[in-house]
């Protein structure tokens, strides 16, 4: 059993964002202001209590949008090193995503994810399936089945469904499983070929250019076609700001549809990217910067409802290929809040409160999986975030297997300290005063 005491808890599900302290074992005993003996059962011996003064504690953070790497590309990432890297980051439940080799398209696999998961003792870790067998984009993979085995999404993440039609069925089946179908939103014929956003630093950088249209035609097609049939989607990686468009029409319209963006796009934009440090080839693309400044909007007022890694690792040889060649992918678990909290949170972009409400309240509601808020009873799923420790990234700890971070060599500041999943203490930088 743990005491903290003194932490700035935020719980936006409780509107609490205040001094005090919390009690819990697997789950939430008691969050107050100067919890006594009369709220800890005295038979107890194991109790540990710290002083949190100066420390943030809040709902471990619930990331909907990751890569593991396996089956197939262990060597970047598996789903022991992906779900420890990402406590480690503050993430308490992660969603992972079904382009691997094989992809997550059939029960054996959603279940092996599960249990995968399971034995890694890092992050929650839950299957997203892939929406059509192969993410080939034809026949669609039976979603009752995947659903009833564990797959709380369905998405083909990595490949945009080309054909409308098979969006469009896709929707209605998954619909029927209460699961949202994520879309990445990406139009081939408009983006083929292309490694950074077109416009005048592609030009300059003489490297082929995706249109902000490849995204934002699909985003709009999908949130037509979930209006028609009902259907519960959820944009990923928004990049544009026609996207963003055809997300606030469709909330405006009352249509069951959500969205997230990646901190990547928030904080960096097309004129970061040279063409010696593939670290910044992301897909979406990085968007202008005035698109930027329209994603941090919509984000601070609610329209987009949440923040999601993209944790993309690659291998170091893929990477140092060049700028055209190099894959897509950010990887972001251990860096992502640090970056989030410097860039937005202490310039006043952004609150705590919105932040742990982006990253842990919203994508907990909305796909329905464990976390997100601190209630009484609530699994003890929580981070403990100090917003003065600072690290040089790759100095020390790191447990992704791939380094493809722009961060990498760089001292960042804010990170998670000590993170709990259901009361088991799975991440401690130390720091931590155990009285
Ligand atoms: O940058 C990306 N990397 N975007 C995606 O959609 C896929 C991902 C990956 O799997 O590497």
């Amino acid at each position: 059993m743990w005491l903290i005491k003194d932490a700035h808890v935020v719980d936006p599900a409780q509107e609490i964002d205040r001094t005090c302290d919390v009690l819990f074992d697997n789950t939430i005993i008691a969050i107050g202001t100067d919890l006594s003996d009369k709220d800890i059962p005295d038979d107890d011996s194991s109790l540990s209590i710290v002083n949190a003064a100066g420390k943030y504690l809040f709902p471990g953070l619930v990331d909907v949008h990751t890569h593991l790497r396996e089956p197939g590309r262990e060597d970047k990432e598996d789903i022991a090193s992906g779900s420890r890297a990402a406590v480690r980051g503050g993430f308490t439940t992660i969603l992972a995503m079904a382009n691997t080799q094989p992809v997550i398209d059939n029960r054996g696999l959603v279940e092996f994810v599960l249990r995968q998961g399971e034995r890694a003792k890092g992050a929650r870790v839950l299957p997203v399936a892939a929406v059509t067998m192969g993410l080939q984009g034809n026949e669609l993979v039976n979603m009752a089945e995947l659903h009833k085995a564990g797959a709380v999404a369905f998405s083909d993440d990595g490949r945009g469904i080309q054909r409308a039609q098979t969006m469009l069925l896709a929707l209605q089946y998954a619909r029927l499983t209460g699961c949202p179908l994520i879309s990445h939103c990406e139009n081939e014929s408009l983006a083929a070929g292309g490694s950074m956003r077109r416009g005048p630093r592609s030009a300059r950088l003489g490297l082929a250019g995706i249109p902000a249209s490849a995204e934002s035609v699909m985003a709009a097609r999908d949130v037509l076609l979930a209006q028609e049939c009902g259907g519960k989607l959820h944009l990923a990686h928004l990049s544009t700001a026609a996207a963003v468009l055809a997300l606030r029409w469709g909330k405006q319209q009352g249509i069951d549809v959500s969205g997230e963006v990646n901190p990547h796009h928030l904080i960096f934009c097309d004129d970061d990217i040279g063409l010696t440090d593939t670290s910044l080839k992301v897909n979406p693309p990085l968007p202008s910067a005035a698109d930027r400044d329209v994603l941090l909007d919509a984000l601070a007022d609610g329209s987009i409802d949440m923040l999601a890694t993209d944790h993309a690792p690659h291998a170091w040889e893929e990477k140092a290929q060049p700028f055209a060649e190099a894959p897509f992918g950010i990887n972001a678990f251990e860096t992502a809040l640090a970056a989030v909290w410097t860039s937005l949170v202490k310039p006043g972009k952004l609150s705590v409160a919105q932040l742990v409400r982006a990253w842990s309240l919203n994508p907990a509601r909305r796909f329905g999986v464990t976390g997100g808020s601190l209630r009484v009873g609530d699994p003890a799923d929580i981070v403990l975030f100090d917003p003065d420790h600072a690290e040089v990234i790759g100095e020390g700890a790191w447990l992704s297997k791939s380094t493809n971070t722009p961060y990498w060599g760089q001292k960042m500041q804010g990170f998670p300290v000590a993170a709990w999943v259901g009361g088991e203490l799975r991440a401690d930088r130390s720091g931590m005063r155990i009285l």
